[in-house]
């Protein structure tokens, strides 16, 4: 192992409604990432508003926190090598119209809103939001 990281992974309620956190936890472990911590939990609009801060100057803003914590999600802890762009590269675009092939946004998502995954996008984010999650 060369660069084994952390990551942080949110199957978001479009997919818990449907029944994918197995299909997508699948997707992880068969691609060498680690599911180290997992929780299904529900959040309140405003710790989403709290987690998607970054996004608060957005015209999106306030659907995502209404959406985040409109239902029941999976926060989950990936590890692996390169663990941040690895889950990146398996989520696919943010429009699952975007996305490539056979990945879960292409396979599961919606739409650009309802697109059933997070994923930390850097190193330092993704420290942040296990901790956000993952207090200990
Ligand atoms: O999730 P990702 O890092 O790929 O995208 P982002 O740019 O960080 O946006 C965070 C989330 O906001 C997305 O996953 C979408 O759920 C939502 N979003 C949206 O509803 N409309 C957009 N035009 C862009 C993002
Ligand atoms: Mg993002």
């Amino acid at each position: 192992m060369n660069n084994l990281e952390q990551t942080l992974s949110i199957i978001k309620p479009d997919a818990v409604e449907r029944n994918l956190n197995e299909k997508i936890k699948d997707i992880f472990t068969k691609n060498n990432l680690k599911i180290k911590d997992s929780k299904k939990i529900q959040i309140t609009k405003d710790e989403a508003a709290e987690f998607y801060k970054v996004h608060q100057s957005k015209p999106f803003y306030n659907d995502l926190c209404t959406y985040l914590s409109s239902g029941p999600i999976e926060v989950i802890i990936l590890e692996g090598e390169n663990a941040v762009i690895a889950n990146r590269n398996l989520m696919g675009a943010t429009d699952p119209k975007k996305a490539e092939d056979n990945t879960i946004r292409k396979l599961y998502g919606i739409s650009i809103d309802k697109n059933s995954v997070h994923g930390s996008d850097s190193n330092e984010n993704a420290k942040k939001e296990i901790k956000f999650f993952f207090k200990n």
